[in-house]
């Protein structure tokens, strides 16, 4: 006999002679009640063992984290909080759990002591739930471009151009670590290495899909981006995915509108597919916060904070003005913050960023026209010659969730600006044909993908919403 997902059986609309369940034993109580979760939802099916009739020697293996395979009747249950239960007629033990070694016991664990067991946590209700939200958010992802004609394209993992600058990269290479080959000026002798070169991890697939939207109009990446960065936050990965769009004759004001669309509407997706298990992490987060000092506190829960992304706009500042408010703002003034700012040109940092979206606008802030000097090569020079057409999204609790720009178009600027930064014209060749042939007005971002979990399933440290976190002195697994 076929068994039937949880999540279908909790949704039956009639009693069942005969059906069939397959998962996991979150809890056995009282010699008779099993809460089965088979992963499909957060829900645990209620099977009620007939215990006089079932031999000791199974009712000792039905331990927490057992895998067994039930068959029943499906009744309506007399208990409180669920509609339907197994009337279980047999049972079977498929998978034995030694209850006193089994890691994931059936109480509150740390975060901490999850993640050193990244292999079992996705085994509690609050991994599940987080990894199906995640699953459903690259689906919308998906959905949405798809819905709207953009090609998607898979830029390479491995390159050959490391000239973007965007973070420190990992370099690929075959070359036997304890016998370099030299050549003759006595450095590394790349051309023995497999490409013939000295190549990387991506840390952007931007200046391959950039080709890509010259000929496609309208493309998208979603894939792996590594960066070798020491930055042992709860905001960075050494490994994490990326949705970069670009799009050909749109500019930075398109650019912006594509982003709120593009987010509101796989915040809206994913609200209404995984309702069971937003409830769940908002009361997860509504717990958690109780720890926490009142000042520090959301003022929202996790479900009103969603629906407020989805009904609010960003709110649209440039850089300068930015800069007036910080300067004037309290933390400022009272040298609260760790980089005082005290002039324009300053880097924003993430203190800066929060500061403006959680304290000062209290919404998703788009911030636009950057120095051109804290910004990529690429950037669209702007008519005042100092600052480029780029915007970065900050969102609350999370800071940077975007950041992306208007591309120079114009081959002399972008040629002059990377003489200025010294990249390699003859490495970017490629890259330049875009403007030597046909060159547009074009446009593109990149969206942290773990920071978007994070942000809508109300997690604090990204290393809990991706199933296997590399970080620096960590990539067990
Ligand atoms: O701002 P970034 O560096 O932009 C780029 O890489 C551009 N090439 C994107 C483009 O225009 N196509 O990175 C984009 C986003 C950030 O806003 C952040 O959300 C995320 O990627 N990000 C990280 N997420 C997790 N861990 C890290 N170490 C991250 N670095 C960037
Ligand atoms: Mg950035």
């Amino acid at each position: 006999m076929k068994h039937t997902k949880v999540k279908d059986l909790l949704k039956s609309t009639t009693t069942l002679q005969e059906v069939n369940a397959k998962g996991w034993v979150r809890t056995f109580r009282n010699n008779q009640f099993i809460a089965l979760n088979d992963g499909s939802t957060l829900n645990n099916i209620q099977c009620v063992v007939d215990f006089e009739n079932t031999p000791d020697e199974i009712l000792k293996r039905i331990t927490t984290g057992a895998a067994v395979s039930v068959t029943g009747e499906l009744v309506e249950s007399k208990g409180a909080g669920q509609t339907y239960e197994i009337q279980v007629k047999k049972i079977e033990i498929l998978g034995d759990s030694d209850p006193d070694k089994f890691p994931m016991q059936p109480k509150k664990h740390s975060l901490e002591f999850l993640r050193e067991n990244a292999h079992l946590r996705v085994r509690t209700n609050a991994f599940g739930a987080i990894m199906r939200v995640r699953s459903v958010l690259a689906f919308a992802v998906h959905s949405y471009f798809q819905k709207k004609g953009f090609v998607y394209v898979n830029t390479p993992v491995i390159t050959g151009a490391d000239a973007e600058g965007a973070g420190e990269m990992f370099q690929v290479t075959s070359l036997p670590m304890d016998k370099l080959p030299k050549n003759e000026e006595g450095a590394i002798d790349y051309k023995k290495d497999f490409f013939g070169k000295h190549t990387n991890l991506t840390v952007s697939g931007q200046l391959e899909a950039e080709t890509y939207a010259m000929a496609l109009g309208q493309v998208y990446t979603f894939g792996p981006t590594f960066r070798a960065e020491n930055s042992n936050t709860s905001r960075h990965l050494a490994e994490f995915w990326m949705i970069e769009p670009e799009v050909a004759f749109n500019d930075l004001n398109d650019n912006m509108d594509l982003a709120e669309d593009f987010i509101q509407y796989v915040i809206k997706y994913t609200m209404d597919k995984c309702g069971d298990d937003l409830k769940f992490l908002e009361g997860r987060l509504l717990e958690e916060e109780k720890s926490k000092p009142q000042a520090e506190r959301s003022e929202l829960a996790l479900l009103d904070k969603l629906n407020f992304v989805l009904e609010n706009n960003f709110k649209r500042v440039s850089y300068t003005e930015a800069i007036d408010i910080l300067r004037n703002s309290t933390p400022n003034k009272k040298k609260k913050f760790n980089y005082i700012i005290n002039e324009w040109g300053a880097d924003l940092q993430s203190e800066h960023e929060r500061f403006l979206v959680e304290k000062h606008f209290k919404c998703p802030v788009i911030l636009f026209d950057y120095p051109a000097n804290i910004k990529a090569f690429y950037m669209r020079l702007n008519e005042d010659g100092k600052t480029v057409r780029a915007m970065d999204i900050l969102f609350p609790g999370i800071g940077e969730i975007v950041g992306g720009s208007q591309r120079e178009e114009r081959y002399d600027v972008l040629v002059e600006k990377m003489k200025v930064l010294g990249i390699d014209e003859e490495e970017l060749s490629w890259y330049l044909d875009t403007r030597r042939f046909g060159s547009a007005v074009h446009s593109g971002f990149g969206l942290g993908f773990e920071r978007l979990v994070l942000f809508v399933t109300g997690m604090t440290n990204i290393r809990d919403v991706i199933p296997f976190p590399r970080t620096p002195g960590n990539a067990e697994f």
